[in-house]
């Protein structure tokens, strides 16, 4: 069975070992979470003089942006069509405007700080593989073209297939995420300045100052920026307003088969997104999507078998695969992300969410607008983003994904269990049993040892299912995920699912 693991931009990047929040630290902002957005908005804000706390509540680069495929591009699929119709010829042009301003601050920040992190020029490619997407891919060239952004209409491409039309747009760029964001996370400390790690942050209360609570004390700060992916407080109630999306990568190195030279997405489905990576001088060829709302599938194996199927199709002289990871993002359901206040009346409480797995540019365009907002300097792009915007409310994805969300929360707590007795499972395995009577989420670790947990999620009550690809319990309403036994790893829940106790064997 495949299985996922460590992203290849984890295995072939450092360890970082900063310290836990203690009790009494002051600052001018603290950024809670460390992913591209809070890195990114913690070296704007200390660059500019503020004094920042960047926290993680483990390491930091460790969540989506750790296992992301990391396209440095503001061509983002055929999103443009959909936020013209959204937003209007406007909408879709500062989309473009800050997107690829987003991807010329990496640049700068790669160039400047003389950064090491594989940062190349690459062409990005949207392609129609079938003649009905053809119609498509011509109507968002044309929107793209009127936002300003460098594409044309093309009919073939460096692929080893052929595409029936594809987008092409220029001098965009792909990376290694975690090179960087550690070199750029490393020059924040001092001054002031501070990167904490291994502190969960329980709770945020808006005030002057603002009060960041952990286990191990607390923080005051005059703004903070909530930077956590989903913002785990839930009074925005963003988790109704955005939908978490899985998707799945292998890598193998390219060994015979030919560079593809650009970055690429089909216009279809299931999704094909292709890059090469590197590790020194070995070049690897990566083949993610798949794609599904987390929750929803149950054989996640079989998604790193079809990429695998593909890759081995197309790139036959390419090596076996030495990578298979997978990771979240959420989507916004008009694809424009929310950056703002947390709500209306929250002035220095501030969030960014939903990049609809755009987000090393969109995070980036979080973490300048948000910056410019602390700083007291006016931003022509926030208006677009804004957070407090009412305006997916009542769109059909918006009303789906929310009814979805209420039906998994009655009809899983009456679904038949997986297994009849957790005698049934194998090491790494893990299925719902009943057990006396009560439905329970049972895990058998490598080492043979029983974990029993309730498979009611802490967010908000849903019932948890077992996805054995990443081997974790994964929350079909919100997107909150648990290890195999019980501890929250990501998502908006912040407690671990209930142990139980099974009965004695004898
Ligand atoms: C499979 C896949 C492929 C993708 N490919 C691309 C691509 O090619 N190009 C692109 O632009 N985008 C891509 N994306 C999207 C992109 O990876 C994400 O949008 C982006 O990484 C999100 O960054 P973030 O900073 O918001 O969140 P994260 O990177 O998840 O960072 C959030 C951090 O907050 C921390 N945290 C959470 N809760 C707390 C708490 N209570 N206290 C303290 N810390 C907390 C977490 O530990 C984590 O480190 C992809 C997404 C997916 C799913
Ligand atoms: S993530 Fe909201 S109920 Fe589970």
């Amino acid at each position: 069975m495949s299985q996922g693991g460590p992203s290849f931009w984890i295995e072939t990047s450092p360890d970082t070992d900063y310290p836990a929040l203690p009790d009494g630290v002051s600052v001018d902002v603290a950024v809670v979470g460390a992913g591209i957005t809070g890195v990114t908005a913690a070296v704007l804000l200390k660059r500019a003089g503020k004094t920042v706390a960047l926290i993680d509540s483990k390491q930091i680069v460790r969540g989506a942006t750790g296992y992301t495929t990391a396209k440095v591009t503001a061509g983002h699929g055929l999103s443009y069509t959909k936020i013209k119709d959204s937003f209007g010829a406007d909408g879709a042009r500062i989309y473009a405007e800050s997107n690829l301003a987003a991807l010329e601050r990496i640049a700068q920040f790669v160039e400047e700080d003389g950064i090491d992190c594989d940062f190349e020029r690459r062409a990005n490619y949207a392609y129609a593989e079938g003649a009905e997407q053809v119609a498509q891919v011509k109507e968002e060239v044309e929107v793209e073209k009127a936002a300003g952004l460098p594409v044309s209409m093309v009919t073939e491409t460096p692929l080893p297939f052929e595409v029936k039309a594809a987008l092409r747009m220029e001098n965009q760029a792909q990376f290694h995420p975690r090179k960087y964001l550690l070199a750029l996370a490393a020059t924040i400390s001092g001054d002031g300045s501070h990167v904490f790690e291994g502190s969960p942050v329980t709770h945020v209360k808006h005030g002057d100052p603002c009060e960041v609570q952990t286990e191990g004390g607390v923080l005051r700060a005059r703004d903070v920026i909530l930077a956590t992916h989903l913002p785990f407080l839930d009074r925005g109630l963003f988790f109704t307003r955005a939908y978490p999306h899985r998707s799945y990568a292998v890598a193998a190195p390219l060994g015979s088969a030919a560079d593809p030279e650009g970055m690429y997405i089909n216009a279809g489905t299931p999704t094909r997104s292709i890059r090469t990576l590197r590790d020194g001088d070995d070049v690897y060829l990566q083949v993610g999507g798949n794609g599904h709302k987390t929750g929803d599938e149950e054989e996640t194996p079989k998604k790193y078998d079809e990429l695998e199927e593909f890759l081995r199709e197309h790139w036959p002289g390419a090596g076996e695969v030495r990578y298979r990871w997978s990771t979240q993002d959420y989507m916004a359901h008009d694809k424009v992300p929310y950056i703002g206040q947390l709500r209306r009346g929250s002035e220095h409480l501030l969030v960014a969410t939903a990049y609809s797995k755009w987000g090393m540019t969109n995070g980036t365009v979080a973490a300048m607008i948000l910056s410019d907002r602390i700083l007291g300097r006016e931003n022509a792009w926030a208006g677009l983003y804004d957070s407090k915007r009412l305006k997916p409310l009542g769109t059909k994805s918006f009303l789906k994904e929310n009814a979805s969300a209420g039906l998994h929360f009655f009809s899983d707590r009456l679904a038949r269990s997986d297994r009849s007795s957790v005698d049934d499972l194998k090491p790494g395995e893990g299925g719902l049993i009943r057990v006396r009577g009560r439905k329970t989420a049972v895990y058998r670790d490598e080492q043979g040892t029983l974990h029993a947990m309730s498979p009611v999620c802490q967010h908000l009550y849903c019932v948890v299912g077992w996805n054995p690809a990443e081997r974790s319990w994964d929350c079909p309403c919100h997107g909150s995920r648990y290890a195999g036994d019980g501890r929250a790893i990501q998502g908006p829940t912040r407690k671990d699912l209930k142990p139980r106790k099974l009965p004695d064997p004898s």
